[in-house]
């Protein structure tokens, strides 16, 4: 297998990032349950896309970009890490973004406003609209750029969550069970991958925030990073045995759920600590449906990875 080692990363964030275990939750619970606290990995506000753009930015930079897009929604967390990773690297960055009716600079909004960063909202659900006014805007620049796919999912930035479980291991813990939200697939690929290599008893748990043929994508995903690292094992299909999918995403993509927000709730008063609603509260409220279900064994380890999100927590009314 090819080292993680060797592939060109730009250092933007603070790893390895603390685990600790949530005791009050853990208690009311029933579940020893810890927390990977990836909402404090260094850069913006901290977040799950901080571990991806170390290589994707790398590639960026390693191509000549000058000029780097990518895409999401309104209050697309992991646009507005890009735009913090290029002001960061010296490049400029275009977000062109979902608008959905959005007409408020706030939250993630208002921290690009800070950053000086290029926002268009384009009034589109369609992102091969979205791609090809990237190309449009490329061309006009006469820049070189750099097109990164929407939540920055692709093989190469799949690789820092497989990173992130190599890290864990070498924090010299080990885990049964690792609860993620997946909203564009990189992160839960990434970390089922990562406990394939490293972490083979755990089994980690995506909770889906989107609707989608989540199947399918985290599978390829897992394949595709799984080809970078020139990995023996068998990856065709690794659900079921190392990875399961739950759908935790209520009426829709970014409206709280109350089950979501019940999860941010608990965590707030019983731990100090922040989630948001559109990603990391449904998760965890679906680590709190699992744990009802009795999903966990008593003597389990379940590792909650806080992938941030914190931007969008100001933009809820
Ligand atoms: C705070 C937060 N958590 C989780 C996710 C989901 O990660 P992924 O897009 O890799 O599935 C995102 C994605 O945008 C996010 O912003």
């Amino acid at each position: 297998m090819r080292p993680l080692s060797s592939f060109p990363k730009v250092s933007l964030g603070v790893f390895p990032t603390p685990i600790q275990r949530l005791d009050n939750i853990s208690h009311t619970l029933g579940v020893n349950v810890y927390i990977k606290r990836d909402d404090l990995t260094g850069l913006g506000l901290g977040g799950n896309k901080v571990r991806k753009l170390e290589y994707l930015m790398a590639d960026a930079r390693d191509k000549g970009a000058k000029l780097v897009f990518t895409t999401g929604g309104a209050q697309s967390n992991h646009a507005m890490l890009t735009a913090a990773a290029a002001a960061k690297l010296g490049m400029k960055a275009v977000l062109i973004l979902k608008k959905r009716g959005v007409t408020e600079r706030v939250g993630n909004q208002y921290l690009e406003y800070l950053m000086g960063t290029e926002v268009i909202l384009m009034d589109t659900d369609d992102y091969a609209e979205i791609y090809s006014e990237m190309d449009r805007i490329g061309e006009a620049s006469g820049l070189p750029c750099y097109k990164i796919p929407m939540g920055g999912s692709n093989a190469l930035g799949a690789l820092g969550y497989v990173e992130c479980v190599k890290e864990i291991a070498e924090q010299g813990l080990r885990f049964d069970h690792i609860v993620c939200a997946e909203g564009s697939g990189g992160t839960m690929a990434g970390l089922a991958l990562g406990a394939k290599l490293f972490m083979p008893d755990a089994r980690v748990h995506g909770m889906l925030v989107d609707t989608g043929p989540f199947e399918e994508i985290t599978q390829k995903l897992i394949r595709e990073s799984g080809a970078l690292l020139e990995s023996d094992e068998d990856l065709e299909d690794l659900s079921g045995e190392n990875y399961d999918l739950r759908d935790v995403c209520g009426i829709g993509y970014a409206i709280p759920s109350e089950k979501g927000n019940a999860a941010l709730s608990m965590m707030a008063e019983q731990e100090g600590l922040f989630l948001d609603p559109v990603y990391t509260g449904k998760a965890f409220g679906g680590l709190i449906s699992m744990a009802e279900e009795g999903a966990f064994g008593e003597n389990d380890k379940v590792l909650f990875l806080h992938s941030g999100g914190a931007g969008g927590l100001f933009a809820v009314r």
